[in-house]
Protein backbone atom coordinates (compact mmCIF):
# COMPACT_ATOMS: atom_id res chain seq x y z
CA UNK A 1 0.00 0.00 0.00
CA UNK A 2 1.46 3.38 -1.24
CA UNK A 3 -0.04 6.78 -0.21
CA UNK A 4 -2.84 8.28 -1.62
CA UNK A 5 -2.75 11.32 -2.81
CA UNK A 6 -6.18 12.45 -3.16
CA UNK A 7 -9.41 9.84 -3.07
CA UNK A 8 -12.45 11.06 -5.40
CA UNK A 9 -15.66 9.15 -6.88
CA UNK A 10 -19.04 7.29 -5.88
CA UNK A 11 -18.95 4.07 -4.83
CA UNK A 12 -21.65 0.88 -4.40
CA UNK A 13 -20.70 -1.34 -1.86
CA UNK A 14 -21.64 -4.88 -1.81
CA UNK A 15 -25.00 -6.16 0.04
CA UNK A 16 -24.70 -6.16 3.99
CA UNK A 17 -23.45 -9.30 4.98
CA UNK A 18 -25.94 -9.52 8.53
CA UNK A 19 -29.04 -8.87 6.26
CA UNK A 20 -28.04 -11.34 2.90
CA UNK A 21 -27.08 -14.52 5.59
CA UNK A 22 -30.69 -13.81 7.32
CA UNK A 23 -32.22 -13.50 4.05
CA UNK A 24 -31.30 -16.79 3.15
CA UNK A 25 -31.76 -18.39 6.45
CA UNK A 26 -35.05 -17.43 6.49
CA UNK A 27 -35.69 -18.03 2.67
CA UNK A 28 -34.93 -21.68 3.58
CA UNK A 29 -37.43 -22.22 6.14
CA UNK A 30 -40.39 -19.88 4.50
CA UNK A 31 -43.32 -22.15 2.58
CA UNK A 32 -42.85 -20.59 -1.06
CA UNK A 33 -40.40 -18.69 -2.85
CA UNK A 34 -38.14 -16.38 -1.58
CA UNK A 35 -36.10 -13.69 -4.04
CA UNK A 36 -33.01 -11.57 -2.81
CA UNK A 37 -31.46 -8.70 -4.66
CA UNK A 38 -27.71 -7.41 -3.87
CA UNK A 39 -27.33 -10.28 -1.73
CA UNK A 40 -23.30 -10.55 -0.27
CA UNK A 41 -21.39 -12.78 -2.66
CA UNK A 42 -18.60 -13.10 0.09
CA UNK A 43 -17.27 -16.23 1.24
CA UNK A 44 -19.24 -15.62 4.97
CA UNK A 45 -22.57 -16.01 2.88
CA UNK A 46 -21.47 -17.99 -0.07
CA UNK A 47 -21.33 -20.22 2.64
CA UNK A 48 -24.57 -20.06 4.10
CA UNK A 49 -26.11 -20.99 0.63
CA UNK A 50 -23.97 -23.88 0.61
CA UNK A 51 -25.34 -24.86 4.26
CA UNK A 52 -28.98 -24.29 3.13
CA UNK A 53 -28.79 -26.49 -0.01
CA UNK A 54 -26.95 -29.28 1.79
CA UNK A 55 -30.10 -29.33 4.27
CA UNK A 56 -32.11 -29.82 0.43
CA UNK A 57 -32.96 -26.24 -0.43
CA UNK A 58 -32.85 -25.41 -3.85
CA UNK A 59 -31.19 -21.77 -4.12
CA UNK A 60 -30.61 -20.66 -7.62
CA UNK A 61 -28.40 -17.93 -9.08
CA UNK A 62 -29.96 -15.88 -10.99
CA UNK A 63 -27.46 -13.18 -11.76
CA UNK A 64 -24.73 -11.61 -9.28
CA UNK A 65 -26.10 -11.04 -5.96
CA UNK A 66 -29.71 -12.17 -7.68
CA UNK A 67 -31.07 -15.35 -5.90
CA UNK A 68 -34.33 -17.26 -5.71
CA UNK A 69 -34.83 -19.62 -3.06
CA UNK A 70 -37.31 -21.85 -3.05
CA UNK A 71 -38.53 -22.41 0.93
CA UNK A 72 -38.52 -25.76 2.52
CA UNK A 73 -41.26 -24.64 5.06
CA UNK A 74 -40.79 -25.25 8.92
CA UNK A 75 -41.09 -29.21 8.24
CA UNK A 76 -39.07 -29.43 4.83
CA UNK A 77 -35.22 -29.38 5.70
CA UNK A 78 -33.46 -32.43 5.27
CA UNK A 79 -30.62 -34.07 7.41
CA UNK A 80 -27.33 -33.08 5.12
CA UNK A 81 -25.01 -35.81 4.33
CA UNK A 82 -21.83 -34.85 5.23
CA UNK A 83 -20.30 -32.33 7.93
CA UNK A 84 -21.57 -28.28 7.08
CA UNK A 85 -18.59 -26.28 7.02
CA UNK A 86 -18.96 -22.73 7.86
CA UNK A 87 -15.78 -21.59 7.08
CA UNK A 88 -14.85 -17.96 8.45
CA UNK A 89 -18.28 -17.10 9.34
CA UNK A 90 -19.99 -16.72 13.21
CA UNK A 91 -23.00 -15.42 11.57
CA UNK A 92 -23.45 -18.98 9.64
CA UNK A 93 -22.01 -20.97 12.61
CA UNK A 94 -24.37 -19.66 15.44
CA UNK A 95 -27.78 -18.98 13.37
CA UNK A 96 -27.59 -22.52 12.32
CA UNK A 97 -27.43 -23.95 15.12
CA UNK A 98 -30.37 -22.02 16.40
CA UNK A 99 -32.52 -23.85 13.67
CA UNK A 100 -30.96 -26.76 13.39
CA UNK A 101 -31.70 -27.31 17.29
CA UNK A 102 -35.53 -27.71 15.67
CA UNK A 103 -34.75 -30.44 13.34
CA UNK A 104 -35.32 -33.68 14.33
CA UNK A 105 -32.00 -35.27 12.65
CA UNK A 106 -28.34 -34.80 12.90
CA UNK A 107 -26.01 -32.07 11.51
CA UNK A 108 -22.23 -31.92 12.13
CA UNK A 109 -20.53 -28.19 11.57
CA UNK A 110 -17.15 -26.87 11.51
CA UNK A 111 -15.31 -24.02 10.46
CA UNK A 112 -11.76 -22.91 9.82
CA UNK A 113 -9.46 -22.40 13.15
CA UNK A 114 -10.40 -19.05 14.02
CA UNK A 115 -14.20 -20.03 13.96
CA UNK A 116 -13.22 -22.94 15.76
CA UNK A 117 -11.98 -20.97 18.83
CA UNK A 118 -15.08 -18.83 18.92
CA UNK A 119 -17.00 -19.65 21.80
CA UNK A 120 -20.21 -21.70 20.79
CA UNK A 121 -21.27 -22.20 24.54
CA UNK A 122 -23.21 -18.64 24.03
CA UNK A 123 -25.63 -20.47 21.63
CA UNK A 124 -25.56 -23.67 23.19
CA UNK A 125 -26.26 -23.49 26.49
CA UNK A 126 -30.18 -21.91 25.90
CA UNK A 127 -30.56 -24.49 22.70
CA UNK A 128 -29.54 -27.13 25.65
CA UNK A 129 -32.31 -25.86 27.70
CA UNK A 130 -34.75 -25.68 24.80
CA UNK A 131 -33.89 -29.95 24.53
CA UNK A 132 -31.53 -29.49 21.82
CA UNK A 133 -28.47 -31.83 21.93
CA UNK A 134 -25.56 -30.32 21.21
CA UNK A 135 -22.36 -32.30 21.63
CA UNK A 136 -18.68 -30.99 20.53
CA UNK A 137 -15.21 -29.84 22.18
CA UNK A 138 -14.70 -28.42 25.41
CA UNK A 139 -18.45 -29.31 26.47
CA UNK A 140 -20.07 -28.61 23.50
CA UNK A 141 -18.72 -24.89 23.55
CA UNK A 142 -16.22 -24.92 20.29
CA UNK A 143 -16.65 -26.47 16.75
CA UNK A 144 -17.13 -28.94 15.37
CA UNK A 145 -20.67 -29.65 16.97
CA UNK A 146 -22.74 -32.19 16.31
CA UNK A 147 -26.61 -30.89 16.30
CA UNK A 148 -29.36 -33.48 17.26
CA UNK A 149 -32.66 -31.29 17.16
CA UNK A 150 -35.92 -31.97 19.53
CA UNK A 151 -39.41 -31.26 18.02
CA UNK A 152 -40.88 -29.61 20.04
CA UNK A 153 -38.54 -27.67 21.92
CA UNK A 154 -39.17 -25.99 25.28
CA UNK A 155 -40.06 -22.35 25.22
CA UNK A 156 -37.74 -20.57 27.43
CA UNK A 157 -36.62 -16.88 28.35
CA UNK A 158 -33.32 -16.65 27.73
CA UNK A 159 -31.50 -13.69 29.39
CA UNK A 160 -28.42 -13.15 27.32
CA UNK A 161 -25.34 -11.83 29.17
CA UNK A 162 -23.80 -10.55 25.77
CA UNK A 163 -25.69 -7.95 23.56
CA UNK A 164 -25.31 -10.40 20.18
CA UNK A 165 -27.74 -10.67 17.63
CA UNK A 166 -26.45 -13.86 16.89
CA UNK A 167 -27.49 -15.45 20.35
CA UNK A 168 -30.49 -13.48 19.94
CA UNK A 169 -31.56 -14.85 16.47
CA UNK A 170 -30.30 -18.27 17.28
CA UNK A 171 -32.77 -18.44 20.38
CA UNK A 172 -35.15 -17.05 18.25
CA UNK A 173 -35.11 -19.06 15.39
CA UNK A 174 -35.12 -22.12 17.78
CA UNK A 175 -38.19 -20.54 19.03
CA UNK A 176 -39.88 -20.89 15.63
CA UNK A 177 -40.24 -24.85 16.91
CA UNK A 178 -40.72 -24.41 20.25
CA UNK A 179 -44.24 -25.79 22.37
CA UNK A 180 -44.61 -22.06 23.26
CA UNK A 181 -43.28 -18.67 23.30
CA UNK A 182 -39.50 -18.29 23.25
CA UNK A 183 -38.19 -15.24 24.88
CA UNK A 184 -34.41 -13.52 24.45
CA UNK A 185 -33.83 -10.44 26.63
CA UNK A 186 -30.44 -8.63 25.95
CA UNK A 187 -28.38 -6.51 28.23
CA UNK A 188 -28.42 -4.05 25.37
CA UNK A 189 -29.56 -2.97 22.04
CA UNK A 190 -28.06 -5.53 19.44
CA UNK A 191 -28.69 -5.25 15.90
CA UNK A 192 -31.83 -5.64 15.18
CA UNK A 193 -32.34 -7.30 11.52
CA UNK A 194 -33.57 -10.54 12.60
CA UNK A 195 -37.08 -8.49 14.24
CA UNK A 196 -37.29 -6.67 11.19
CA UNK A 197 -37.19 -8.99 8.62
CA UNK A 198 -38.71 -12.16 10.40
CA UNK A 199 -41.76 -10.38 11.54
CA UNK A 200 -42.01 -9.53 7.50
CA UNK A 201 -42.04 -13.54 6.60
CA UNK A 202 -44.99 -13.87 9.35
CA UNK A 203 -43.71 -14.66 12.21
CA UNK A 204 -44.95 -13.24 15.27
CA UNK A 205 -42.66 -11.68 16.93
CA UNK A 206 -43.38 -8.74 20.05
CA UNK A 207 -40.54 -6.52 21.17
CA UNK A 208 -40.19 -4.31 24.19
CA UNK A 209 -37.26 -2.06 24.65
CA UNK A 210 -36.55 -0.84 28.56
CA UNK A 211 -35.10 1.91 30.32
CA UNK A 212 -31.75 0.73 30.77
CA UNK A 213 -31.31 0.42 26.83
CA UNK A 214 -31.94 -3.31 26.70
CA UNK A 215 -34.57 -5.42 24.85
CA UNK A 216 -36.97 -7.83 24.85
CA UNK A 217 -38.17 -10.30 21.82
CA UNK A 218 -40.34 -12.60 22.13
CA UNK A 219 -41.71 -15.36 18.90
CA UNK A 220 -44.48 -17.23 19.20
CA UNK A 221 -44.88 -20.12 17.50
CA UNK A 222 -47.43 -21.36 14.81
CA UNK A 223 -47.46 -18.86 11.28
CA UNK A 224 -46.07 -20.08 8.39
CA UNK A 225 -43.27 -18.01 6.98
CA UNK A 226 -43.58 -16.97 3.86
CA UNK A 227 -41.32 -16.01 1.35
CA UNK A 228 -40.55 -12.83 0.74
CA UNK A 229 -38.99 -9.94 -2.19
CA UNK A 230 -35.84 -8.52 -0.15
CA UNK A 231 -33.64 -5.97 -1.17
CA UNK A 232 -30.12 -6.16 0.43
CA UNK A 233 -28.75 -2.55 0.87
CA UNK A 234 -24.99 -1.88 1.16
CA UNK A 235 -22.99 -2.83 3.94
CA UNK A 236 -22.21 0.28 6.61
CA UNK A 237 -19.36 -2.29 8.18
CA UNK A 238 -17.94 -2.08 4.17
CA UNK A 239 -18.73 1.35 3.63
CA UNK A 240 -16.90 2.40 6.96
CA UNK A 241 -13.34 1.46 5.29
CA UNK A 242 -13.96 4.31 2.61
CA UNK A 243 -15.60 6.59 5.14
CA UNK A 244 -12.75 6.48 7.39
CA UNK A 245 -10.20 6.99 4.61
CA UNK A 246 -12.01 10.23 3.57
CA UNK A 247 -11.50 11.33 6.85
CA UNK A 248 -8.09 10.97 6.85
CA UNK A 249 -6.60 11.50 3.61
CA UNK A 250 -4.97 14.60 2.80
CA UNK A 251 -7.40 15.26 -0.50
CA UNK A 252 -10.82 13.98 -0.51
CA UNK A 253 -14.38 13.54 -1.61
CA UNK A 254 -16.65 10.46 -1.83
CA UNK A 255 -20.03 9.46 -1.86
CA UNK A 256 -20.86 5.27 -1.12
CA UNK A 257 -24.50 4.84 -2.40
CA UNK A 258 -27.00 3.28 -1.17
CA UNK A 259 -25.86 1.81 2.00
CA UNK A 260 -28.12 0.66 5.25
CA UNK A 261 -28.23 2.88 8.10
CA UNK A 262 -30.18 0.62 10.04
CA UNK A 263 -29.87 2.86 13.72
CA UNK A 264 -29.24 -0.20 15.66
CA UNK A 265 -25.88 -0.77 13.51
CA UNK A 266 -24.98 2.98 12.48
CA UNK A 267 -23.11 4.30 15.70
CA UNK A 268 -20.21 4.25 13.36
CA UNK A 269 -21.62 7.93 11.73
CA UNK A 270 -22.43 8.87 15.55
CA UNK A 271 -18.38 7.99 16.71
CA UNK A 272 -17.31 9.99 13.41
CA UNK A 273 -19.27 13.03 14.04
CA UNK A 274 -18.12 13.42 17.27
CA UNK A 275 -14.56 13.13 16.34
CA UNK A 276 -15.12 15.58 13.98
CA UNK A 277 -16.12 14.20 10.71
CA UNK A 278 -19.07 15.16 9.11
CA UNK A 279 -20.66 12.58 6.94
CA UNK A 280 -23.45 13.76 4.84
CA UNK A 281 -26.31 11.33 4.91
CA UNK A 282 -28.69 11.57 2.10
CA UNK A 283 -31.64 9.33 2.09
CA UNK A 284 -31.55 7.16 -0.72
CA UNK A 285 -34.77 4.68 -1.31
CA UNK A 286 -34.44 2.10 1.51
CA UNK A 287 -34.57 -1.79 1.40
CA UNK A 288 -37.96 -3.35 2.55
CA UNK A 289 -38.13 -2.74 6.86
CA UNK A 290 -33.88 -0.92 6.44
CA UNK A 291 -33.13 2.54 5.80
CA UNK A 292 -30.48 3.09 3.32
CA UNK A 293 -28.87 6.27 2.61
CA UNK A 294 -25.68 7.84 0.03
CA UNK A 295 -23.14 9.06 2.75
CA UNK A 296 -20.81 11.51 1.49
CA UNK A 297 -17.46 12.10 3.48
CA UNK A 298 -14.32 14.49 2.82
CA UNK A 299 -11.21 15.48 5.00
CA UNK A 300 -11.52 16.60 8.58
CA UNK A 301 -9.02 17.60 11.33
CA UNK A 302 -10.34 14.51 13.86
CA UNK A 303 -9.95 14.73 17.50
CA UNK A 304 -9.82 11.74 20.15
CA UNK A 305 -13.14 10.44 21.72
CA UNK A 306 -14.61 8.39 24.32
CA UNK A 307 -16.46 4.91 22.79
CA UNK A 308 -18.69 3.14 25.59
CA UNK A 309 -21.53 1.79 26.70
CA UNK A 310 -24.87 1.14 24.61
CA UNK A 311 -22.97 2.96 21.76
CA UNK A 312 -20.30 0.04 21.67
CA UNK A 313 -22.81 -2.92 19.85
CA UNK A 314 -23.68 -0.59 17.52
CA UNK A 315 -20.48 0.12 16.20
CA UNK A 316 -18.71 -3.14 17.06
CA UNK A 317 -17.19 -4.46 13.69
CA UNK A 318 -15.71 -0.76 12.87
CA UNK A 319 -13.55 -0.76 16.13
CA UNK A 320 -10.50 -1.27 13.79
CA UNK A 321 -11.20 0.93 11.20
CA UNK A 322 -12.13 3.45 14.25
CA UNK A 323 -8.85 2.60 15.40
CA UNK A 324 -6.88 4.04 12.19
CA UNK A 325 -9.07 7.03 12.67
CA UNK A 326 -8.04 7.92 16.19
CA UNK A 327 -4.51 7.38 15.62
CA UNK A 328 -4.61 10.30 13.16
CA UNK A 329 -6.67 12.36 15.48
CA UNK A 330 -5.69 15.07 17.86
CA UNK A 331 -5.89 13.62 21.78
CA UNK A 332 -6.44 10.53 22.85
CA UNK A 333 -9.53 7.99 21.85
CA UNK A 334 -10.69 5.74 24.52
CA UNK A 335 -12.58 2.38 23.80
CA UNK A 336 -14.53 1.00 26.35
CA UNK A 337 -17.07 -2.07 27.55
CA UNK A 338 -15.54 -3.78 23.99
CA UNK A 339 -14.25 -7.20 25.57
CA UNK A 340 -16.65 -8.45 22.57
CA UNK A 341 -13.79 -7.95 20.10
CA UNK A 342 -11.52 -10.12 21.96
CA UNK A 343 -13.91 -13.47 20.88
CA UNK A 344 -13.91 -11.93 16.91
CA UNK A 345 -12.36 -12.88 14.16
CA UNK A 346 -9.42 -12.38 15.44
CA UNK A 347 -8.70 -10.73 19.44
CA UNK A 348 -9.11 -7.34 17.72
CA UNK A 349 -8.31 -5.48 20.74
CA UNK A 350 -4.82 -7.06 20.69
CA UNK A 351 -4.53 -7.04 17.32
CA UNK A 352 -5.32 -2.99 16.72
CA UNK A 353 -2.81 -2.58 19.39
CA UNK A 354 0.20 -5.07 17.56
CA UNK A 355 -0.16 -3.86 14.39
CA UNK A 356 -1.02 -0.17 14.87
CA UNK A 357 1.83 0.17 16.96
CA UNK A 358 3.99 -1.15 14.29
CA UNK A 359 2.81 1.76 11.85
CA UNK A 360 3.96 3.78 14.84
CA UNK A 361 0.93 4.30 16.61
CA UNK A 362 0.90 4.85 20.38
CA UNK A 363 -1.95 2.17 21.55
CA UNK A 364 -2.46 0.06 24.88
CA UNK A 365 -4.70 -2.17 25.58
CA UNK A 366 -6.94 -3.08 28.49
CA UNK A 367 -9.34 -6.24 28.95
CA UNK A 368 -11.95 -4.38 27.05
CA UNK A 369 -11.14 -1.83 24.97
CA UNK A 370 -8.15 0.48 24.10
CA UNK A 371 -6.36 3.72 24.36
CA UNK A 372 -5.49 5.41 21.44
CA UNK A 373 -3.18 8.62 21.62
CA UNK A 374 -3.20 10.34 18.50
CA UNK A 375 -1.75 12.72 16.34
CA UNK A 376 1.25 10.92 15.62
CA UNK A 377 2.57 10.32 11.73
CA UNK A 378 1.90 7.04 11.05
CA UNK A 379 5.51 5.36 9.02
CA UNK A 380 4.89 2.30 6.49
CA UNK A 381 5.69 -0.88 8.38
CA UNK A 382 5.20 -4.86 7.46
CA UNK A 383 1.79 -6.07 9.17
CA UNK A 384 -0.03 -8.99 9.33
CA UNK A 385 -3.63 -9.19 9.30
CA UNK A 386 -3.95 -12.33 11.16
CA UNK A 387 -6.27 -13.90 8.73
CA UNK A 388 -9.02 -11.60 9.89
CA UNK A 389 -11.07 -9.37 7.07
CA UNK A 390 -11.59 -6.35 9.14
CA UNK A 391 -8.12 -6.46 10.26
CA UNK A 392 -6.35 -6.53 7.05
CA UNK A 393 -8.86 -3.92 5.15
CA UNK A 394 -8.01 -1.33 8.20
CA UNK A 395 -4.36 -1.88 7.83
CA UNK A 396 -4.68 -1.20 4.03
CA UNK A 397 -6.43 2.19 5.05
CA UNK A 398 -3.67 3.21 7.37
CA UNK A 399 -1.14 2.39 4.32
CA UNK A 400 -3.10 4.94 2.59
CA UNK A 401 -1.94 7.58 5.03
CA UNK A 402 1.19 6.04 6.34
CA UNK A 403 4.76 7.59 4.92
CA UNK A 404 6.17 5.43 2.60
CA UNK A 405 5.05 1.86 1.92
CA UNK A 406 2.99 -0.41 4.05
CA UNK A 407 2.91 -4.60 3.44
CA UNK A 408 -0.07 -5.84 4.74
CA UNK A 409 0.13 -9.44 5.28
CA UNK A 410 -2.38 -12.20 4.57
CA UNK A 411 -4.94 -10.23 2.75
CA UNK A 412 -6.55 -13.22 0.85
CA UNK A 413 -9.50 -13.02 4.16
CA UNK A 414 -10.81 -9.73 2.44
CA UNK A 415 -12.91 -11.85 0.24
CA UNK A 416 -15.01 -13.21 3.53
CA UNK A 417 -16.61 -9.91 3.27
CA UNK A 418 -15.56 -7.88 0.83
CA UNK A 419 -14.78 -8.97 -2.33
CA UNK A 420 -13.18 -6.03 -4.87
CA UNK A 421 -12.07 -3.86 -2.22
CA UNK A 422 -8.95 -3.59 -3.43
CA UNK A 423 -10.56 -2.53 -7.17
CA UNK A 424 -12.58 0.02 -5.74
CA UNK A 425 -10.31 1.26 -3.68
CA UNK A 426 -7.45 1.84 -6.30
CA UNK A 427 -10.54 3.43 -8.66
CA UNK A 428 -11.10 5.90 -6.05
CA UNK A 429 -7.40 6.85 -5.71
CA UNK A 430 -6.97 7.35 -9.16
CA UNK A 431 -3.97 5.62 -9.72
CA UNK A 432 -3.38 1.72 -8.26
CA UNK A 433 -2.35 2.61 -4.42
CA UNK A 434 -3.02 -0.75 -3.08
CA UNK A 435 -1.27 -3.81 -5.12
CA UNK A 436 -2.13 -7.43 -4.18
CA UNK A 437 1.06 -9.24 -4.15
CA UNK A 438 0.07 -13.09 -4.06
C1 LIG B 1 -23.70 -10.16 13.54
C2 LIG B 1 -23.65 -9.82 14.87
C3 LIG B 1 -22.42 -9.33 15.53
C4 LIG B 1 -21.40 -8.84 14.50
C5 LIG B 1 -21.23 -9.82 13.38
C6 LIG B 1 -22.55 -10.02 12.64
C7 LIG B 1 -24.98 -10.66 12.99
O1 LIG B 1 -21.85 -10.39 16.27
O2 LIG B 1 -20.16 -8.62 15.14
O3 LIG B 1 -20.27 -9.36 12.46
O4 LIG B 1 -25.14 -10.70 11.77
O5 LIG B 1 -25.85 -11.05 13.79
P1 LIG B 1 -22.37 -10.78 17.76
O6 LIG B 1 -23.76 -11.27 17.66
O7 LIG B 1 -21.42 -11.87 18.20
O8 LIG B 1 -22.24 -9.55 18.57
Amino acid sequence: VRPARRLAGTVTVPGDKSISHRAMLFGAIARGRTEVVGYLEGEDCLGTIAAVRALGVDVTRKAPGHYLVDGAGLDGLAEPEAVVDCGNSGTTARLLLGLLAGQPFCTTLTGDASLRRRPMGRVVEPLGRMGATVLGRRDGSLLPLTVRGARPLRAITHVSPVASAQVKTAVLLAGLWADGPVTVQEPALSRDHTERMLAGFGARLTVSDDAGGGRRVSVTPGPTLRGQHLVVPGDLSSAAFFLVAGAVARDARLRVRGVGINPTRAGLLEALAAMGAGVAVHPAPGAGSEPAADLEVGPARLRGVELAGALIPRLIDEVPVLAVAAALAEGTTRIRDARELRVKESDRIAAVARELGRLGARVTEAPDGLSIEGGRPLRGAVVDSGGDHRMAMALVVAGLVAEGETVVEDTACIATSFPGFVEQLNALAGEPCVETLA
